[in-house]
């Protein structure tokens, strides 16, 4: 393949991952809004989350954009690790007066580590609900109506529930391990999706890196709150 060609073809994949990582920040923060109705206390709290799960297993365009999803968290890995290999391959030793650490963040450098640790969080995390929701036997919960839906928000309680699960506060510790995990990967990643697919002016450029701190710090922040929450009301 010509230069250009190799070029052009490493371009096109930095668009991809910017197109992915900006698509997947935008389902976090549908995904956050969902789960946020763990908060709501009492029968209201259930009932709206468990309806909730059930249009979005059983809504088509929900489905497609689940599958958008997945195939964007496979893209972006895919893609991340052809770049990485290709920049070695460019570049294979380190010059003597290249000095890293003095000029860029230790998650700028650490985007594989950090992306690692994401996905070893999302395999284990969709092994504990998603998996269970759509292939297992679950708990239903019977409406006024007499219908019966499944009871995917007994299924989380009982997940963050010492009394219940005894890897209660591994799972705790999990979650919120996950959530730094995406917290430095955002850091870098919101700004950077942004330069690469060429929204990069001095004036726009400081509030770009605000609201990629602001992102990077509540989206995760929130995530985080909610099992330690969870654990927390069903300690006693
Ligand atoms: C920490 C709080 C979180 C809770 C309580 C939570 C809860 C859930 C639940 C209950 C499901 C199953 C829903 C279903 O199958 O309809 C699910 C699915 C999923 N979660 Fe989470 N989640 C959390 C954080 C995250 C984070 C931080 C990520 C990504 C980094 C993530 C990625 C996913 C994905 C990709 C799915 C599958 C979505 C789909 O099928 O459309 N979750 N989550």
């Amino acid at each position: 393949m010509s230069r250009s060609g190799i070029l052009k073809s490493s371009l096109a994949k930095k668009y991809w991952m910017a197109a992915t990582g900006l698509f997947l920040c935008v389902f976090l923060v549908g995904h956050l809004l969902g789960n946020l109705q763990l908060f709501i206390a009492g029968p209201e709290g259930k009932l709206a989350f468990n309806e909730y799960a059930k249009f979005m297993t059983s809504n088509p365009a929900v489905n497609i954009l689940s599958w958008v999803t997945y195939l964007s968290i496979v893209f972006h890995i895919v893609d991340a690790i052809v770049l990485s290999v290709n920049n070695k391959k460019a570049r294979p030793q380190n010059y003597a007066y290249n000095k890293p650490s003095a000029n860029s963040y230790w998650n700028s450098r650490n985007m594989g580590i950090l992306g690692s640790v994401i996905l070893i969080f999302i395999i284990v995390h969709m092994s504990n609900f998603w998996a269970k929701m759509h292939f297992d036997e679950m708990p239903m919960q019977l409406l006024d109506s007499g219908e019966s839906i499944k009871d995917l928000h007994k299924v989380v309680m009982d997940f963050f529930n010492p009394a219940i699960n005894s890897l209660a506060l591994a799972a705790v510790a999990l979650y919120v391990i996950g959530q730094i995990g995406i917290f430095l990967h955002l850091h870098h990643g919101f700004q950077s999706a942004f330069q690469t697919v060429g929204v990069n002016h001095p004036r726009y450029n400081k509030i770009i890196r605000g609201l990629g701190l602001a992102f990077s710090v509540l989206v995760p922040l929130a995530f985080a709150s909610i099992p330690v929450y969870l654990y927390i009301i069903q300690m006693a």
